[in-house]
């Protein structure tokens, strides 16, 4: 198979359409068999669902050609899981587990040639969503759905790739206690848009977000969960029932005691504690592991230790280690890769 004429080394993370993408709709209480289309476009009514009131759920998961040359998707039955869970708390009904797998398989098999080659430091980005699609005008769940999963070749989230990154603490929550930050909303996004692009005016490259019940204890970014590593090489993660349940950070807690040998915890984190981290990154399927330099709270700097050219080296273990079980490079745990057949 051919690969596409694309300069793969210089992706950012932006949209490029290609070839098929899987579709499948919810009418009368039940899914139909789903196909596979060129069309890019999605026609509904105007008053559907996701257009009035935000009934969207969405996932992210990646495709990675390996050293051997077979090409591969991480986890993607924790992504199912958690649309499955997802959709549940959005009224939507939940896309089976098994039809979601035959989704991703038949997705990047069908753009088997926008998988970037083994090195290239890009990836085939997977982006699964739902949406209530039928007319909706009292406040209520959609009648009809629509599940779609296209595929996108991508670079790294942040320019710059491995290095450092700036952060604020943000004055706006992204998610209420009881709310729904512990699923993958859309509606979570469309919250973070102003403070992301506040954010991105004032210089920085994220928002720190706090939990927003008292203010002291961190929460994730917009995009990513925290990992932090204190002085004496400890792996830290914020635990809270507000924030993505990542399944990068769930993957890199392992790596970290059962490949490095560090102790690893995931904890309440309060934000007076930072200062006295070594490293910290923001973990997640766009963001891999990307470090993080500086935190900026109301002007008061927070440097880490690890500095603004390079990861630190416990966030380099973890990078290199996970990286390596993706690309195939390094062994992976029973049931973490998932191979797709090609042609
Ligand atoms: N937190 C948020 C808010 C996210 O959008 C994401 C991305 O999916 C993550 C964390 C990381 O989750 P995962 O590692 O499953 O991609
Ligand atoms: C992902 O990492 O897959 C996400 O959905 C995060 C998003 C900010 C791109």
């Amino acid at each position: 198979m051919e690969k596409k004429d694309i300069d793969w080394g210089n992706l950012g993370f932006s949209y490029i359409q290609t070839d098929q993408r899987y579709v499948s709709n919810y009418k009368d209480g039940a899914w139909d068999e789903g196909v596979m289309t060129t069309d890019g476009n999605v026609v509904i009514n105007e008053c559907a669902g996701v257009l009035q009131y935000s009934q969207s759920c969405f996932e992210g998961l990646k495709a990675y050609t390996t050293e051997d040359g077979r090409i591969v998707t991480f986890r993607p039955d924790l992504n199912a899981e958690r649309m499955e869970q997802s959709a549940v708390r959005l009224q939507m009904p939940v896309f089976p587990k098994e039809r979601f797998l035959e989704a991703v398989d038949k997705v990047v098999a069908a753009n088997a040639a926008y998988v970037p080659p083994y090195g290239s430091g890009a990836t085939l980005y997977l982006r699964p969503y739902m949406f209530g699609s039928d007319a909706v005008i009292g406040v209520k769940p959609a009648d009809e759905y629509q599940f779609r999963l296209f595929a996108t070749p991508v670079g790294p989230y942040f320019k710059g790739g491995a290095k450092p990154i700036t952060i604020r603490v943000c004055d706006y929550d992204r998610a209420a206690p009881h709310g729904t930050g512990h699923i993958k909303a859309g509606l979570n996004y469309a919250m973070s848009l102003y403070a992301i692009t506040e954010a991105h005016a004032q210089g920085f490259d994220e928002n720190m977000y706090l939990d927003a019940a008292t203010r002291t204890k961190v929460e994730e970014t917009g995009g990513a969960n925290f990992l932090f590593v204190t002085k004496d090489n400890k792996v830290v993660t914020p635990k809270s029932n507000s924030i993505l349940p990542s399944i990068t950070r769930r993957s890199l807690m392992v790596v970290a005691r059962e490949y490095l040998g560090l102790e690893a915890e995931e904890r309440e984190v309060y934000f007076d504690e930072v200062k006295d981290f070594a490293e910290c990154g923001l973990c997640g399927t766009a963001a891999v592991i990307s470090p993080v330099g500086k935190i900026v709270d109301h002007g008061k700097e927070i440097c880490l230790p690890s500095g603004m050219e390079k990861m630190g080296p416990v966030t380099r273990k973890l990078y290199d280690t996970l990286t390596g079980i993706q690309m195939g490079r390094i062994q992976a745990p029973e049931g973490w890769i998932r191979e797709i057949k090609i042609g």
